[in-house]
């Protein structure tokens, strides 16, 4: 099972910027409980399919009788074998629809969660915010969460645009995000690591780059990382980065973006106060670094059609100082 875990894992790594995605390879109580869930219908399915393959193959080969004298006997074990037949169809459809029925209503519904988060899809970037005060809330940020192990996270998911579907296979199952309504979900896990999640409704031209990350810290690394999140922005030290923020003022940026305790608050894209502290950019598309920032910002048309941050025209000089900037908000 691990190692089937494993091979399947490799989907995950292989899509970038790090992080267990697989349904099989669960970290998280629902997750697992859906795991296990898949188990028993492949392995119900598998057993079914060899009996009858087997039962085919040996009629296949057998020795045919001589026909005629015994017909009657062969009609009666005839019927009999295929009543059989139907009523174990009848009997392990029923139980693994039951089984399915009874995980997808428990999983992800329990009442009490110590932390909430408000989800918001956009196409395509997903908006966080931590709106509630306890285990330290109070700031928004993007396509990348923190969560602390061993406490139960309530997720309020809804859509500013079309239909997406909120999906961190390793920790929970999928959960769609609609415009209008607000679904609830509640995962947990109790092994710190990076879970690597996705849009699991297409959703437009760039629904496969809808990437988002979760980090699962133990307590005490979760609350510093909370509350450096909820803190202002610094202000930069060094020239390049001053330079690059009074470049993010006076251009378009600051129209589109927030970034707190600076005049930017456009609520468009996302929030980037922090946006250095994050692992990728452009919801799981780069990994982030300087030079993935410069690249974003000079061209965001290329790396990510459709999307709606416009191409700002900058000098090479003031692109360098604005990537200077962002990778400084950590
Ligand atoms: Cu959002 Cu697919």
């Amino acid at each position: 099972m691990k190692r089937a875990a494993s091979i399947f894992s490799v989907f995950g790594l292989l899509s970038g910027c790090g992080g267990i995605q697989s349904a099989l390879n669960a970290d998280g109580h629902a997750a697992a409980t859906l795991r296990d869930l898949i188990f028993l219908i492949v392995g119900v399915s598998l057993v079914v399919w060899l009996a009858v393959s087997g039962v085919l193959i040996w009629s296949l080969f057998r020795r045919r009788r001589t026909p005629v004298q015994n017909e009657q006997a062969t009609q009666r074990r005839l019927q009999l074998v295929v009543t059989i037949a139907v009523a174990m169809t009848v009997v392990i459809i029923s139980w693994l629809t039951v089984a399915s029925f009874r995980v997808t209503r428990t999983v992800g519904f329990d009442d009490d969660a110590d932390l909430t988060i408000r989800v918001r899809a956009h196409q395509w970037w997903w908006q966080f915010d931590y709106e509630e005060a306890g285990l330290g809330g109070g700031f928004q940020t993007a396509n990348e969460i923190h969560i602390p192990v061993g406490r139960n996270v309530r997720v309020k998911l809804e859509s500013a645009d079309v239909i997406h579907s909120f999906w961190v296979p390793s920790l929970a199952g999928k959960m769609d995000l609609v415009p209008g309504r607000e679904n609830i979900l509640i995962f947990r896990t109790d092994r710190p690591g990076v879970y690597r999640g996705q849009c699991a409704e297409f959703c437009g031209l760039q629904h496969s780059h809808m990437a988002l990350m979760v980090i699962a810290d133990d307590e005490p690394g979760y609350l510093r990382w909370a509350k450096a999140q909820r803190a202002d922005a610094d202000t930069p030290q060094n020239v390049d980065a001053q330079a690059g923020m009074s470049v993010f003022m006076r251009k378009q940026c600051a129209a589109c973006h927030t970034i707190r305790g600076t005049p930017a608050s456009g609520v468009t894209g996302p929030d980037l106060t922090h946006v250095g502290s994050r692992r990728t950019i452009g919801a799981g598309l780069l990994e982030n670094t300087r030079g993935s920032l410069a690249a974003w910002v000079a061209d965001p048309q290329t790396l990510k059609p459709g999307n709606n941050m416009p191409l700002v025209p900058l000098s090479s000089e003031e692109l360098r100082q604005v990537s200077v900037y962002m990778e400084g908000l950590e």
